[in-house]
């Protein structure tokens, strides 16, 4: 099977995010998303395993004697076969715990990219802000997948994720504001003026610490409880269900976490803009998109004695896309830039 059959012709926006892929391009004036899953499994090989795989028309490779499966498929085939699906990222990054990881995320950007075409070879990818200042392997992910990108012939530029979000979402206050995304691994924050980033920073609390909190105090498994998040689940208080009260406690950790962290970050910066006028808060991320959610957040951010002026509070339209999306802005921006220099 070849992965490299296709061939795309950017600009392109690309979020690396710790659970999903996801491209974003613009097709006849309108933007255009497809994701793949950030997970594997590996089975054993053996000739009736790699047969069944093939027949199903199922994405794989032979690895020595085990057999990966990639992307959405992994996810598919774990119940198949009854093995776990493992994840390539871990908190934002490429999980250093994890032998495949490079492999695995090189296999599913090849798979939703293809290679360059002859035009428009660039692509923004996102890559998460530190947590504590700390580097955390953070030059090394940002080597590793601009690396795949050249490799599929793309220029490769990265982008925060926090600053794609506000590139995304505030175009109609020139991308002023405060950009968030609560994935899986992290929350991604950043605060920019006039589209250039002031403060940025993620709080390593999200998704994934929801699921195993919720798992360890109700005795489920942790996917059993994102499942639950996932598909019936509001943020309004207790209702009895042991399963929806510990799912609330720990949203409400994680935004209890985020909005103090966005407090002390901003109370303690050195060179705060100005900014004259009130600024919006976007949300964004799978975590965001519980019922709730931005109520919770907003009480929490107690906006009267907050050090910057809010003018409102509220989620993406797209919450899955946003980050692609804004990438994908951030890439064509920059083609008119260039172009305009070009040509004057
Ligand atoms: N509809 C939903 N309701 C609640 N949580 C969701 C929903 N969809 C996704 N999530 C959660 O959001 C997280 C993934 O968000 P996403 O923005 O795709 O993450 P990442 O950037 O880490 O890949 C996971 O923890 C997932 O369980
Ligand atoms: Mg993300």
């Amino acid at each position: 099977m070849s992965k490299d059959e296709k061939i795309s012709n950017g600009p392109i926006g690309l979020d690396v995010g710790t659970s999903r892929i996801v491209v974003a391009r613009r097709e006849e004036k309108k933007y255009q998303f497809e994701a793949q899953l950030n997970a594997f499994i590996t089975l054993p090989w053996s000739k009736l395993t790699e047969n069944l795989l093939r027949q199903e028309g199922v994405f794989h490779e032979v690895e020595g004697d085990e057999i990966v499966v990639a992307g959405n498929d992994a996810q598919k085939f774990a119940e198949v076969f009854h093995v776990e699906t493992r994840r390539p990222m871990y908190r934002g990054v490429l999980n250093p715990r994890e032998p495949h990881s490079l492999a695995v995320v090189r296999r599913i950007i090849a798979r939703l990219l293809g290679r360059a075409g002859a035009e428009d070879k660039g692509v923004f990818f996102s890559v998460p802000a530190a947590v504590d200042n700390e580097e955390g392997g953070l030059a090394h992910h940002e080597a590793s997948i601009s690396q795949i990108l050249v490799s599929l012939g793309y220029t490769p530029t990265p982008i925060e994720e926090g600053l794609a979000v506000v590139f995304s979402e505030l175009a109609t206050t020139n991308y002023s504001g405060f950009g968030i995304s609560c994935g899986s691994g992290l929350c991604n924050v950043c605060l920019a003026e006039l589209s250039l980033p002031v403060i940025s920073f993620s709080v390593p609390k999200a998704g994934d610490y929801i699921d195993t909190h919720a798992a360890a105090v109700t005795g489920e498994r942790a996917t059993r409880m994102r499942i639950q998040k996932e598909q019936a689940f509001h943020l309004n208080g207790s209702d009895g269900d042991r399963v929806q009260n510990a799912l609330t406690v720990y949203h409400d950790d994680v935004i209890r976490t985020l909005t103090n962290t966005l407090r002390t970050k901003i109370a303690s910066a050195q060179q705060l803009p100005k900014l004259n006028k009130p600024v919006p808060v976007v949300l964004s991320g799978g975590t965001a998109m519980p019922k709730g959610f931005v109520e919770r957040f907003i009480a929490a951010l107690r906006m009267q004695d907050f050090p910057v002026r809010v003018s409102e509070v509220r989620i993406s339209g797209d919450p899955l896309n946003a980050t692609a999306r804004g990438a994908l802005m951030a890439a064509l921006a920059s083609e008119r830039t260039f172009t305009t220099a070009a040509t004057a």
